[in-house]
């Protein structure tokens, strides 16, 4: 079994008068440290903040379903062989050599987190980052969903051209046992016309409440057939356009229930669906960049408090962007432009070639430098008080994104990014980038961890510590610790959207920490560095 798959007891246990253990809970006390600054005369008063809360994590992991939309196609059917491939341990024969199952490119599966050092020598301790919460298994997940095209899921894997032919030849009768996707919601104007040929599994009619209550429906046969706990619904359909933010229409929770009962057009499919887990009480998460969280819907997550998250997953170039727009703005050097191109040949990619569809990606790809340079003013100028449009976000690097649809290449995604900077007294930088890798092998592991991060998150509760005593309470709605494998996280409204994969990361490992009682990072290692 690759160290990646493998099972390991639950082995971790903090000594703190912060941290405690009972049969059902793992309770921890943490200091919440910031600082309040306030501006005022070009003058900065900061004043340091404490606040003490108690996080409260359920240690059992429930009996988890993986529902996604769009199973059947390349992410969906890819994901599905892989956790068979894995749980059957079947290894196949490449032109290398025989390859082993395994979850390379998880960030809960194959990465460490430092938990402190040794004692004595002063080494720096690693543990799998799966170690530090009970966390549920992948090969544990019960798979399932819908998909506009009723192919079985054996012959849609084969279709999706992903995966090693002696990989597909083993792993085939287990698929083919899936059966097909159930039917799906279809409103073609919300996906690229050369979609329609797949579209041969729809419910049908297009009475929006209808399809609401089908949709609900199937999550709870599904909950109950297989006996689960939590069901995560996730989409992995094909990319939608953009729906209009209408008032009256999808900008509160009670017009956009409305909405769906009257069938008003500017209701997509994703945000039906998003809806049905909501009022079902399940997490959805959105792996794809349309706007499915109209208002409306974060709206009625807010009040149903039921979980949501996305959007899009960030897998390959906008990942690679996230760390070197960063390096370059936090190393003092000022990115002018940044071009990145695209060319790919999977069934993403010919939906994509549509440009309401490419309208959709091109935005979630757009933000991503957005609190890099609004962080250093040094480099970029503030916007002019009051200023309005493109001038409110003050100077920008120009960024400017293509993709383009190339059949030959199927799912082998080449993504060329140029990044042109200003560099000491008026010397300039050009960084090339070629990256080339199967789209669905980047993807398919972070479906794996938004799904295993988002159960988590479901069974994690924390209430400020104070002279009252206050009920756990669930953490807010929108799960914004599932940024890091996103391309534009959703956060609560309001707030503010963190890009950098440092700092996403950062958050998210100290976060986990806090869970069993421990500090955040410091990188700070005083021990090494002034005694
Ligand atoms: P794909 O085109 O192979 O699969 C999408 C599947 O969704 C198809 O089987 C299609 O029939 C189905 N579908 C379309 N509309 C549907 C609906 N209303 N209900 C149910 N099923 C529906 O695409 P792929 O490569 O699997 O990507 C899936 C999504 O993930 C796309 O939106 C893509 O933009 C997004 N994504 C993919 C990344 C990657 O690296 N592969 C990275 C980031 C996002």
């Amino acid at each position: 079994v690759h160290p990646t798959a493998a099972r390991r007891p639950n082995y971790l246990t903090v000594q703190s008068e912060n941290t405690a253990y009972t049969d059902e809970h793992i309770l921890a006390k943490y200091y919440n440290r910031g600082a309040d600054v306030v501006v005022a005369d070009g003058q900065f008063t900061v004043t340091p903040t404490v606040q003490p809360f108690e996080f409260q994590t359920t240690r059992k992991v429930g009996k988890t379903g993986l529902m996604m939309i769009g199973i059947g196609g390349n992410n969906g059917s890819t994901l599905c062989a892989t956790i068979l491939a894995n749980k059957h341990q079947i290894s196949w024969h490449t032109k290398e050599g025989v390859q082993q199952p395994n979850y390379i490119g998880s960030v809960l599966r194959a990465s460490t987190v430092r938990i402190g050092s040794e004692p004595g020598t002063g080494k720096e301790v690693h543990i799998p980052i799966s170690d530090v919460l009970p966390m549920v298994h992948p090969n544990d997940l019960v798979l399932g969903g819908w998909d506009i095209s009723g192919t079985p899921m054996d012959q849609a894997m084969k279709r999706s051209r992903v995966l090693d032919y002696d990989l597909q030849r083993q792993v085939a009768p287990h698929m083919a046992l899936m059966g097909r996707p159930l039917p799906s919601i279809y409103y073609p104007d919300f996906i690229a016309a050369n979609q329609e040929a797949r579209a041969d599994n729809v419910i049908p009619g297009n009475d929006k409440q209808a399809h609401l209550e089908h949709i609900r429906a199937d999550i709870r046969r599904f909950k109950a057939e297989n006996g689960l706990d939590r069901i995560v619904v996730f989409w992995t359909a094909n990319t939608e356009r953009y729906s209009d933010i209408i008032p009256g229409v999808n900008d509160t929770a009670d017009n956009l229930l409305a909405s769906i009962k009257s069938s008003h057009s500017e209701v997509s499919p994703s945000t039906v669906f998003a809806v049905a887990a909501i009022l079902e009480g399940e997490p959805f998460v959105n792996g794809a960049p349309q706007n499915t969280f109209v208002p409306g819907v974060i709206a009625l997550a807010e009040r149903e408090k039921s979980f949501i998250g996305g959007d899009d997953l960030k897998s390959g170039q906008t990942k690679l962007k996230s760390v070197l727009a960063e390096f370059l703005v936090n190393a003092g050097i000022k990115p002018l432009s940044i071009a990145s191109y695209n060319h790919l040949g999977n069934n993403d990619g010919h939906n994509l070639s549509a440009e309401p569809q490419f309208k959709s990606k091109e935005i979630s790809k757009s933000s991503v430098v957005d609190d890099m340079v609004d962080a250093n003013r040094l480099l970029y100028k503030a916007p002019a008080p009051g200023a309005k449009g493109k001038a409110a976000k003050g100077e920008h690097p120009d960024h400017i994104v293509v993709i383009k649809y190339v059949p030959a290449v199927g799912d082998s995604k080449r993504a060329i990014d140029e990044y042109y900077s200003e560099i000491f007294c008026g010397g300039r930088q050009t960084i090339n980038i070629f990256n080339e890798c199967e789209d669905s092998l980047l993807a398919t592991p972070l479906i794996l961890d938004l799904t295993i991060l988002t159960e988590l998150l479901t069974r994690i509760k924390y209430r400020a510590v104070s002279e009252t005593a206050t009920d756990f309470a669930p953490l807010y709605p929108v799960l914004s610790l599932l940024s890091y494998m996103c391309k534009a996280p959703l956060v609560k409204p309001g707030t503010d959207v963190v890009n950098s994969l440092g700092r996403q990361r950062n958050a998210l490992e100290s976060f986990l920490k806090a869970c069993i009682g421990l500090e955040g990072n410091s990188d700070l290692l005083l021990e090494t560095r002034i005694w």
